[in-house]
């Protein structure tokens, strides 16, 4: 064999693991990362994902958060904080408040008095034309009139109100006691008043019978969405 002299195989496995220890030749260009690069890396990520949550794009955790229960908003108006009522259930409980002025008579339950105070409780003309009903708030109703099959024959004087109170409690009576018909808004209520403002005293019923079927223009559905789109007025001359 081709060996020097006095060299034996536990100095040639010294050699090699002395050879193998060491980190392969570093190729240019291709140097490993330092762990300072790294730990700066993960740093920047981490203050960098923070400041981009908190000021960037109105990331809100409360909002984003799938699990926190919140009220769902028909109208798609935006996230709503705290109660906050609708057009629709403005007008019910202003309404309620302006009822008192007729409960005297037509009875908390709007059911009337048997004889004497018609029904508002699934009555013909309540849940029809507001040209008619706005007309009685205004002036009131005197002579016979038959409501839900009865006949009544007697004076209605309503307190005097603004037209905001009228279409606010006529919404309400339209929308209690299991009546449900679209809202009445004061710009309806003060076209009745410019066509009726020289009217003195209550209508008769013969008074009113045209406008039996006839709604002002501008109804508005009501119920959740009251605040959406008007929806169109229907035409007078196509109603019989
Ligand atoms: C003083 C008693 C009295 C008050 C107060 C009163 N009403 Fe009447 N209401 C009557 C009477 C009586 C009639 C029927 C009149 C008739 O016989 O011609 C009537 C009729 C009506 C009608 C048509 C018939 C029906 O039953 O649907 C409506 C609608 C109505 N009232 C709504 C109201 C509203 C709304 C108020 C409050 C803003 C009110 N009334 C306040 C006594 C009253």
């Amino acid at each position: 064999m081709n060996q020097p002299q006095n060299f034996d195989n536990t100095d040639l496995d010294r050699l090699h693991a002395a050879v193998k220890r060491e980190n392969p030749d570093v190729v240019a260009g291709r140097e490993p990362t330092p762990l300072w690069v790294i730990v700066g890396m993960m740093i920047m990520t981490i203050l960098g994902g923070g400041y981009a949550g908190a000021y960037v794009g109105g990331f809100d955790s409360e909002k984003s958060n799938p699990f926190i229960e919140r009220p769902i908003d028909p109208r798609g108006a935006g996230i709503v904080t705290g109660p906050q009522l609708d057009a629709f259930q403005l007008a019910m409980k202003k309404g309620s408040t302006v009822f008192n002025n007729c409960q005297g008579c037509h009875q908390p339950t709007g059911l009337g008095q048997p004889g004497a105070i018609p029904p508002l409780a699934g009555s013909e003309w309540v849940l029809g034309g507001t040209e008619r009903i706005a007309r009685i708030a205004m002036h009131g109703l005197a002579g016979p009139v038959s409501v839900k099959g009865a006949s009544y024959n007697n004076v209605m004087m309503p307190p005097v109100m603004s037209d905001d109170e009228i279409a606010n409690v006529l919404t309400y009576v339209r929308n209690s006691w299991g009546n449900q018909a679209p809202m009445v808004t004061k710009q309806m209520v003060a076209k009745v008043r410019a066509e009726v403002k020289d009217h003195v005293g209550p209508w008769s019923p013969t008074d009113l019978e045209k406008y039996k079927e006839m709604n002002c223009p501008g109804e508005i559905p009501a119920g959740p969405g009251a605040t959406a789109a008007p929806v169109a007025a229907p035409d007078p001359a196509t109603k019989k």
